[in-house]
């Protein structure tokens, strides 16, 4: 495989003309999203799936949707106040959700997921919040893959833990935050 740069790296909406036959990433699960379920669900207007493709080569995809989160699932010093109450001001709070984002296992631990997640990042902060009122980021990530998100540093915080002895799985970026700091 030629070494190659994110710069040659091209990016397009997912379409009915894409082939997956040969895209095979770590994840079984997301090997099936991509080649049976990304499109129907995109059509469904459920997900937008976006492709990230190196020479004739489909490399990664990420998925992502509106969503909302509960306020008790963020920490406390990310909600939103009332001035000088001790109260979230909401009960569900806007976010998208960065609901799948692979890497084809020939290319994997070559820095194309942190930047497929950079690219994400950036598509939310410069397209969707300048246009729609969306404050969080979330991501329920697979344990095998949790670093790659926290060492991205774009501050991925744990959610609360709602119920007893069951630790929150899911991972949110107060966007707000992440801009003004
Ligand atoms: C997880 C995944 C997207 C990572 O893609 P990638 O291009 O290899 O990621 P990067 O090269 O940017 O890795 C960044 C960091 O994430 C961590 N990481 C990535 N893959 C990892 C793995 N399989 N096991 C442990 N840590 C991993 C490492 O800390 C890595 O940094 P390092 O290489 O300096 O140690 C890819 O392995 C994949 O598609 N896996 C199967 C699907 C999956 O789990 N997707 C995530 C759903 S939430």
């Amino acid at each position: 495989m030629a070494p190659f740069k994110w710069d040659d790296i091209r990016v397009e909406p997912l379409n009915s003309d894409h082939n997956f036959s040969e895209f095979f990433c770590a994840s079984e699960d997301l090997n099936d999203f991509i080649k049976n379920d990304a499109r129907r669900e995109q059509e469904c207007m459920l997900s937008r799936t976006y492709l990230f493709s190196y020479e004739k080569d489909i490399v990664g995809f990420v998925s992502l949707s509106a969503d909302s989160v509960l306020a008790p699932l963020l920490k406390k010093e990310d909600w939103v106040r009332k001035e000088g109450s001790s109260k979230s001001r909401y009960s569900n709070l806007p976010c998208i959700l960065i609901g799948r984002l692979a890497v084809v296992e020939k290319y994997e631990r070559q820095g194309i997921g942190t930047n497929i997640l950079y690219w994400a990042v950036g598509l939310i902060t410069n397209v969707v919040c300048k246009s729609v009122g969306c404050r969080y980021i979330t991501v329920d990530p697979k344990k095998d893959a949790l670093d790659l998100y926290l060492k991205s540093g774009l501050g991925f915080t744990q959610m609360e833990a709602i119920k007893a002895q069951k630790p929150e799985t899911r991972y949110y970026i107060n966007i707000y935050k992440l801009l003004n700091n």
